[in-house]
């Protein structure tokens, strides 16, 4: 991984200063002195180096869930496993399918206490449950958030303490966990498949990213009938998070050429599939496109980072429940109008991976179609234009700020941004 532009000194500070984030990152960073421009997908120079990996095992497709007993059961052995789940997923039937596909006597604890956006005290919770009764695999069923508390619960499983003394507390993660296996039901964070969980500490309702390989899922059984039962809220919400993935590791500086094919593929099979699986939930054609949308643009970001986007939609989410996707999804398209001059030649190709007709256009004329086709997209979908619903204060933002200055996607974003630009993006949208 090596970013395409100097990086000051500030900014290592703040990346060192705090624990949760990818201390890889620091070794990687080329420092370039030469500031280049991106020239499209797969546009780095021969000479310039990257890493690139996708550790999780995916078995895609409908039906692929069939494979779970063949995995867990006869390939890692366990004979105490634990299904962590959430309610609404109960509800959906989606745990009782999955666990049918399991012999009964194998399941020992069914833990599905799993809220949106997991606070640390049901991990601590469910790791407990975990020690006492000797769980040794730990199967997620649901989307981001249930995959993200299952990946803290099999790290806490293994390890002493509370699980904040590592997210927010500075202790160093160790390589210690139960085998964790994913089936994700919405098409969205891609979780199954990176290193990163997303936890908010209760008290200060500051939402962090734990980084580290130790939280890659073993393997991902990605099958797109798990996801026909979201909404079309939840569908164009958690759409829309897949797709930020993908717009936001096309653009920014830490891109690297599979990076960029596999972001750019996501940002066409999205473009192409969300409306339908907003409209037509039961298309299983358009639930396939968009689970392998939502895995690409993951194995992207997961090795290529994203951009202020998210900095900006954790700080909602953590203080104001504003759902990641929703939060993501409005800021898209006003990041991306401050953005395009950072890189007018990559929003360009996603103007046109978007289906917009870009020929005869200069870069900068692209571009900007970009933009209207994301917004298009909004409307089409019923995502509002602005967070007035959810009755923000004025007097949060600079609470707000704070929490966004402390991403490390900030050093990432295709245009460098301050405090002031901050204050601008929340001020328009709340
Ligand atoms: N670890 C990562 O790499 C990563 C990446 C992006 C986001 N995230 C995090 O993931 C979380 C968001 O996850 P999400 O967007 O998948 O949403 P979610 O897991 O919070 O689910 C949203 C809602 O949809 C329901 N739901 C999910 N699948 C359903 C289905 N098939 N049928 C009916 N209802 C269903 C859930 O019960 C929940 O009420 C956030 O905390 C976000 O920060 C993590
Ligand atoms: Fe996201």
């Amino acid at each position: 991984m090596c970013l395409k532009r100097p990086v000051d000194v500030d900014s290592i500070f703040i990346l060192t200063s705090f624990h949760c984030y990818d201390y890889r990152l620091i070794i990687l960073y080329n420092f370039k002195k030469n500031e280049k421009l991106n020239e499209g997908e797969a546009a780095m120079g021969v000479s310039e180096q990257f890493s690139f990996s996708i550790r999780t095992k995916i078995y895609f497709g409908c039906g692929s869930i069939s494979k779970l007993k063949e995995i867990i059961i006869d390939e890692y052995q366990s004979s105490g496993l634990m299904i962590v789940t959430d309610e609404n997923i109960k509800t959906a039937g989606l745990t009782d399918k999955v666990s049918s596909s399991l012999p009964t006597d194998k399941i020992r604890f069914f833990f599905d206490q799993v809220m949106s956006d997991p606070e640390t005290d049901i991990i601590d919770e469910g790791a407990a449950i975990a020690k006492e009764h000797k769980i040794d695999a730990i199967l997620a069923i649901g989307g981001g958030s249930v995959i993200d508390a299952a990946k803290a619960i099999s790290f806490m499983a293994k390890n002493d303490g509370s699980v904040k003394d590592y997210w927010f507390g500075g202790k160093a993660f160790t390589a210690h966990k139960v085998p964790l296996f994913a089936v994700p039901t919405t098409s969205g964070t891609g979780s199954e498949i990176t290193k990163a969980a997303m936890l908010t500490d209760p008290d200060t309702k500051f939402k962090g990213a734990g980084v580290s390989p130790v939280f890659i899922p073993e393997a991902a059984f990605a099958d797109p009938e798990m996801t026909m039962s979201m909404p079309a809220k939840i569908t164009a919400s958690t759409g829309m998070d897949a797709l930020t993935h993908a717009v936001e590791c096309f653009t920014n500086y830490c891109y690297n050429p599979i990076s960029d094919v596999l972001a750019a593929e996501a940002i066409r099979l999205i473009g192409q599939s969300l409306r339908v699986a907003v409209a037509k939930g039961d298309n299983i054609m358009a639930r396939e496109k968009m689970l392998l949308g939502s895995i690409y643009a993951a194995a992207a970001f997961d090795n290529g980072m994203v951009g202020i986007v998210h900095a900006l939609a954790h700080p909602l989410g953590g203080h104001f429940n504003v759902p990641h996707g929703i939060g993501n999804a409005i800021l898209l398209p006003k990041v991306m109008e401050f953005n395009l001059m950072g890189n007018y030649g990559k929003y360009a190709r996603i103007a046109q991976l978007l289906g917009e007709n870009i020929d005869g256009l200069s870069d900068r004329q692209a571009a900007l179609l970009s933009v209207d086709a994301v917004k298009n997209l909004l409307k089409d979908i019923g995502i509002p234009e602005n967070f007035k619903s959810f009755n923000i204060p004025g007097q949060a933002i600079d609470r707000l700020i704070a929490d966004a200055l402390k991403n490390r996607n900030l050093l990432v974003n295709p245009r460098k941004s301050s405090v002031e630009d901050f204050r601008s993006l929340y001020e328009r949208l709340i």
